[in-house]
């Protein structure tokens, strides 16, 4: 992490951004800064690629907000360990709450995943930079993959804006990734097993990185 990154400002600023959604907007799409539920379900789509239907994998959710992945899982059929990491106490309070009968779920206030699974998934934790200047934040990202793919067993996937967006309605506030450049950095440092996806209609994509 080199000096121009000072982590803990950053993820103090992250914090308090997606504290305050929950705390106004409750347990909904709009609660983790989703424009509406549709669009929040369609993101979650993108991920079963990498996850196959493999109902036994254990996944870690990087940036899980209240858990809604889970229960989008968990309704196809999943029963493996679900791991939710959240740098909101108070997304964590909601799935601890809401997922509290689930004996496979564990909640953890953490910034990176801490222990190893067979797929590791972030969802919307790469769009709001805030303030941060693009080359800055554009470091965090990857330092963020790096401790991913660490403790990806099988394969990671996260999804981010796209630059192929119209340039005039983009935002100052958001990180607009170009997919084709993490494509070729996730193929060359990671495994050469990878795709994107950027068909399903919203301004993002999803990459997803098959390690095994
Ligand atoms: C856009 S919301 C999406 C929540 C969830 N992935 C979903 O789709 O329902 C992003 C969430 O990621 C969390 N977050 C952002 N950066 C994070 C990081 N580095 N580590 C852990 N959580 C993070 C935020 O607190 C917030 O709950």
């Amino acid at each position: 992490m080199s000096d121009t990154l000072d982590r803990v400002a950053l993820l103090d600023k992250i914090e308090r951004y997606y504290s305050d959604k929950i705390r106004r907007h409750g347990i909904t799409a709009q609660g983790v800064d989703w424009k509406d539920s549709q669009s929040h379900r369609l993101r979650h789509q993108q991920f079963l690629r990498l996850i196959d239907n493999d109902n036994h994998s254990s996944v870690a959710d990087l940036g899980c907000g209240y858990g809604d992945l889970l229960d989008f899982l968990r309704n196809l059929g999943h029963t493996g360990a679900y791991t939710g990491y959240d740098l909101s106490e108070d997304m964590l309070t909601a799935a601890r709450t809401i997922h509290r009968g689930d004996s496979a779920a564990h909640w953890y206030l953490s910034p990176t995943p801490t222990a190893k699974a067979d797929y590791v998934i972030a969802s919307g934790i790469f769009n709001v930079k805030g303030e941060m200047p693009s080359p800055i934040w554009h470091e965090y990202v990857l330092d963020t993959l790096s401790a991913m793919a660490r403790c990806a067993e099988r394969g990671f996937a996260f999804n981010s804006l796209t630059l192929h967006s119209d340039a005039e309605k983009r935002r100052s506030d958001l990180y607009y990734a170009d997919p084709a450049w993490f494509l070729d950095y996730c193929a060359t440092r990671y495994s050469r097993h990878v795709a994107v996806l950027q068909d399903y209609g919203l301004y993002e994509f999803t990459l997803l990185v098959r390690v095994s």
